[in-house]
């Protein structure tokens, strides 16, 4: 994630950008940094941590001069430091550079500066990009930055400017978000609108593929190709509370909505040209994938739900007994590791107790410990051997979305990272599947497009005491997670079980009414699913399915379809958890609850 900012305009820029940042800080907060030209002279002030310590150092030596950029940081590359703080310069200083997102090249990028003689002053990715810009300058910032980014590859947005030219910012947009805020003679650059909202309505959203070049004389956009682009100002009407939350009345809403850009975050990079999977901060030893006989997957809530997942796929595309366990079961059983086993804990905060305590029994017993989570400094993160970020961003509503999906993403990469150095796949299955995982965060948004239609079949459910959902296979791994969405803000009693466990038992509760939402994506169950579909309906329940939108057969025996683009199978957690996010969602909302903070709940769990 990160947050940048950017201000020019006739004030004093420190207290306007840090303002931005602290509105910014949701995107990160392990270090602060600035960047302000007074004319003659750039100079930059930064420090780890929480604002407050930037702040605080820019009480003792202010930085004066009236236009500059900052920056609020989620550490990817290199841990939270004063030397990893943004903004980055190139060794003399002439160019400063804020960036979120991730260039994917920088290694080779870095490799062919050094060789050139440049020093480096941080572990970042971003720096490179100074020196890039700072090697390009020949007394054009615009055209030094449009040349830096054409050899630089990734999804990023990113600001910067030079000390050879007072008064002029530049900024691109590769994917990551940037807004141009207009004001009445000066002029904002922010990763939401939210940042500046106070100081103007009126905003310049960038374009993928664009850069804003500012200046006393005004702005103006402009494709990397050097095209002009017109663009009209948007003017925004949201009040304070909606602009917190990026004008979604919830946090949660926000959440599910940034998955497409969320699951990108946790694709980039990982996937190299070739096509095969190269994840950082996994660093297997020789022998181990190879000779590996277990795999545990320990995890709880959500966590332990995106584990069913991959218990799934691990056992499918690996053919490695894999057992998902709660961490609260683990810790307290005593689990068959040895030396060849390897152990995932997964966690959104890191911090969860029984996660932590499971993950270390693991560990003590000899397994290579896995941490797959979204908080980097986590004590998770420093526990495991080898960690997968998910890079969701801060997830700020208790009831877990964005979190969860990226958690699978991470999952198949995984799994694929685990079977290319197992030799388990054939190379056009693999293909195949790199080149559906590409196209994820496509079809998540697809799913996201229904919003509307998932809103109307959630007003069936409103009155409802009691709800089950099913599934089998991957999509009762799915069918758990949308039950726990359900109760957690909905406060409706929901069950989640495979579909041919029904007929055990559940089934004396379902009458008529009762809603059963189905999960039917698996081709190879899916006769069997729709067994379990008439019996529920021959008690009278009402049927909802989440079905692929080309399943010609589902509209003959549900009530209601819920469509989702159409994945290979093995992927569709990724999106059939998307309607499922958004039904819980529609009716919490309609039954007017807390939905960020549900009653008797807590984001991060660190008790045990
Ligand atoms: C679900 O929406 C929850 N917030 C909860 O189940 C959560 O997933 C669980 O407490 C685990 O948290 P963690 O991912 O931070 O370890």
């Amino acid at each position: 994630m990160c947050g940048i900012m950017g201000y020019l305009g006739p004030k004093a820029a420190t207290p306007i950008l840090l303002d931005g940042l602290r509105r910014l800080e949701y995107r990160g907060y392990d270090s602060a940094g600035i960047a302000v030209h007074d004319g003659t002279s750039l100079s930059v002030a930064k420090a780890e941590g929480k604002l407050d310590r930037l702040v605080g150092q820019l009480d003792v030596q202010p930085l004066v001069g009236s236009y500059g950029i900052g920056h609020t940081r989620w550490a990817t590359h290199g841990p939270p430091s004063d030397r990893n703080a943004h903004p980055h310069t190139n060794p003399d200083g002439e160019v400063a550079v804020v960036h979120n997102g991730i260039i994917e090249n920088f290694t080779a990028l870095k490799e062919e500066l050094i060789a050139k003689g440049a020093a480096f002053a941080s572990d970042t990715d971003t720096e490179v990009i100074a020196h890039l810009v700072a090697e390009e300058y020949d007394g054009d910032l615009l055209e030094a930055v449009r040349r830096a980014v054409r050899r630089a590859e990734g999804a990023y947005a990113l600001v910067a400017m030079s000390k050879e030219e007072p008064g002029r910012i530049v900024a691109v947009r590769m994917i990551s978000p940037l807004v141009v805020g207009v004001g009445d003679g000066e002029m904002f650059l922010a990763s939401d609108i939210p940042a500046v909202l106070h100081h103007t309505r009126s905003f310049a959203v960038i374009d993928n593929g664009e850069m804003v070049d500012l200046s006393p004389d005004g702005w103006h956009i402009e494709t990397l190709d050097g095209t002009a682009v017109e663009r009209d100002l948007l003017e925004v009407d949201w009040d304070a509370e909606q602009a917190e939350r990026g004008g979604y009345p919830h946090f949660m809403l926000k959440e599910i909505f940034e998955q497409p850009a969320a699951a990108t975050e946790t694709l980039s990079g990982r996937i190299t040209e070739d096509g095969t999977v190269d994840l950082d901060g996994v660093d297997w030893p020789e022998g181990l994938v190879e000779n590996l006989d277990r795999i545990w997957i320990t995890a709880c809530g959500t966590a332990f739900h995106a584990g069913l997942v991959g218990k799934e796929i691990f056992e499918r595309l690996l053919r490695v007994p894999t057992e998902a366990a709660y961490a609260h079961e683990m810790r307290y059983r005593d689990p068959i590791i040895t030396g060849t086993t390897m152990t995932l804990a997964i966690s959104q905060s890191g911090e969860t107790a029984d996660t932590l305590a499971a993950a270390n029994l693991a560990k003590e017993r000899g397994s290579r410990l896995l941490a797959l989570t979204n908080v980097v400094g986590s004590t998770l993160s420093r526990d495991a051997d080898d960690v997968l970020f998910t890079r969701a961003g801060p997830e700020i509503s208790v009831a877990s979305t964005k979190a969860y999906l990226t958690m699978l993403v991470g999952e198949y990469l995984l799994a694929l990272a685990l079977g290319e150095r197992r030799g388990a796949f054939d190379a056009s299955d693999h293909a195949e599947l790199v080149e559906a995982l590409r196209h994820l965060p496509v079809k998540i948004e697809e799913a996201l497009e229904r919003d509307a239609e998932v809103a109307e079949v959630a007003d069936r459910f409103i009155g409802h005491e009691d709800v089950y959902f099913i599934g089998r296979g991957l999509d009762n791994a799915v069918a758990m997670e949308g039950s726990l969405k359900m109760k957690e803000i909905s406060y409706i009693h929901s069950e989640a079980m495979p579909a041919g466990e029904l007929k055990h038992g559940t089934l004396a509760l379902v009458t008529e009414g009762t809603p059963v939402v189905v999960v039917l994506t698996q081709s190879d169950v899916y006769d069997k699913t729709v067994s379990a579909i008439q019996e529920v309906k021959a008690r009278g329940a009402f049927v909802v399915a989440v079905a692929f939108e080309d399943d010609g057969e589902v509209a003959k025996h549900a009530d209601e379809v819920l469509r989702i683009p159409r994945v290979p199978d093995i992927l569709s957690p990724v999106v059939s958890i998307v309607p499922l996010q958004l039904l819980a969602y529609h009716v919490a909302s309609a039954r007017g609850h807390d939905i960020d903070q549900p009653r008797n709940l807590a984001k991060s769990v660190t008790v045990e």
